[in-house]
């Protein structure tokens, strides 16, 4: 009956209290507290110290608090059960809205015209592309993907979704694997990529996808919009994209380090559009609810839902 829970990185105080409004019967405990209770059944866990939970004799399941599951698995001495993540509309919805406002801010001139306002310079950009003329293409057409699509098309965009396996969905060009990869970035104005950081996807945001991608678009270049995982990308090679005008602007959620360095070179770009990890925050109140509930029904004889798959890492 007792669940532990392990966040690192930020203020764990509110999901201690989530978690204990929806579990009053539950005991909680909160690492470093009494680690090697052999009570605790289950773990719920934001990047958790390598080895925090192995030995736990009577662990049944982990829960992440995030839909990625890189900072669960990333300890390779995990014990053998099911691994959870989250999948939930208040979380989709929150990375739907990031991908709209940064798509529409990209194709409306967001970032030339506050650079303009800094230096008080009154200059209209008379080419004003329209959505409908825009096609986003999404690379990692899971949940959330095909959410933010849905979206975009409601806004008039032209979608493509690109995933491991082949998938249909309505109004929008799909194409799957390294195969089709080419003919997905042949139709993409914007590229917005919220794929799962795994052993296949590692650096996959590098100068030669870059160089594949379109080389005109309504915007001029290419844009690239990054929300999955910052090891996704190579930072010196969107600079050095951006340098040679292969990447017209980028906008970054996340990065190869977390905190981003404050020498990177990126937070001064004029054509890098930074946000801290914020793209879709797990809200304790909205969540928490979802984690006891599926322990509730686990512990009914009811399967997990959301289980992760250890082979291909999400
Ligand atoms: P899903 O597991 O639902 O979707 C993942 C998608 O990526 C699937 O379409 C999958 O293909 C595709 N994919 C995985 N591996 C490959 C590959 N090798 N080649 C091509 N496509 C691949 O995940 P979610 O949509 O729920 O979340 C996506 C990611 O978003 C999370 O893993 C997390 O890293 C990130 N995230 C970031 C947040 C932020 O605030 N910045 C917040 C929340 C999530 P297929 O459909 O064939 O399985
Ligand atoms: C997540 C995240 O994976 O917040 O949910 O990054």
């Amino acid at each position: 009956m007792t669940i532990l829970l392990s966040i690192t990185g930020f203020e764990p105080t509110r999901w201690l209290k989530a978690l204990s409004d929806h579990a009053p019967q539950r005991s909680i405990l909160l690492h470093p507290e009494n680690v090697h209770d052999p009570l605790i059944e289950y773990a719920v866990v934001w990047n958790q110290p390598p080895g925090l939970l192995t030995g736990l004799p009577n662990l049944k399941a982990i829960f992440s608090i995030g839909a990625g599951v890189d900072h669960v698995l990333k300890d390779k001495t995990l014990p053998d059960v099911p691994i959870v993540r989250i999948v939930a509309e208040d979380l989709t919805t929150r990375m739907s809205e990031y991908v709209v406002w940064r798509v529409l801010d990209h194709m409306r001139r967001g970032l030339p015209y506050r650079a303009q306002q800094d230096a008080v310079h009154w200059r209209a950009r008379r080419r004003q592309p329209k959505a409908s003329e825009v096609t986003v293409g999404i690379m990692g057409f899971g949940e959330m993907g095909r959410d933010a699509a849905r979206k975009l098309q409601g806004l008039g965009f032209s979608v493509a979704g690109w995933g491991r396996s082949p998938k249909t969905a309505s109004g929008i060009q799909t194409f799957a694997g390294e195969a089709e990869l080419d003919g997905f970035l042949a139709v993409s104005d914007i590229v917005v990529c919220l794929l799962p950081l795994t052993d296949e996807t590692r650096g996959i945001l590098n100068y030669g996808l870059f160089a594949r991608m379109k080389k005109q678009t309504p915007m001029g270049g290419p844009v690239l919009i990054n929300a999955g995982r910052g090891r996704l990308q190579v930072e010196a090679d969107i600079l050095r994209a951006l340098d040679e005008k292969i990447l017209s602007e980028v906008s970054l959620d996340v990065f190869e380090r977390e905190p981003l360095p404050p020498a990177s070179p990126l937070w001064k770009h004029p054509r890098v559009f930074i946000t801290p990890h914020v793209a879709a925050v797990s809200e304790p109140e909205a969540l928490a609810p979802l984690i006891i509930g599926q322990i509730d029904a686990f512990e009914r004889g009811e399967p997990l839902r959301h289980t992760v798959d250890r082979q291909t890492g999400y």
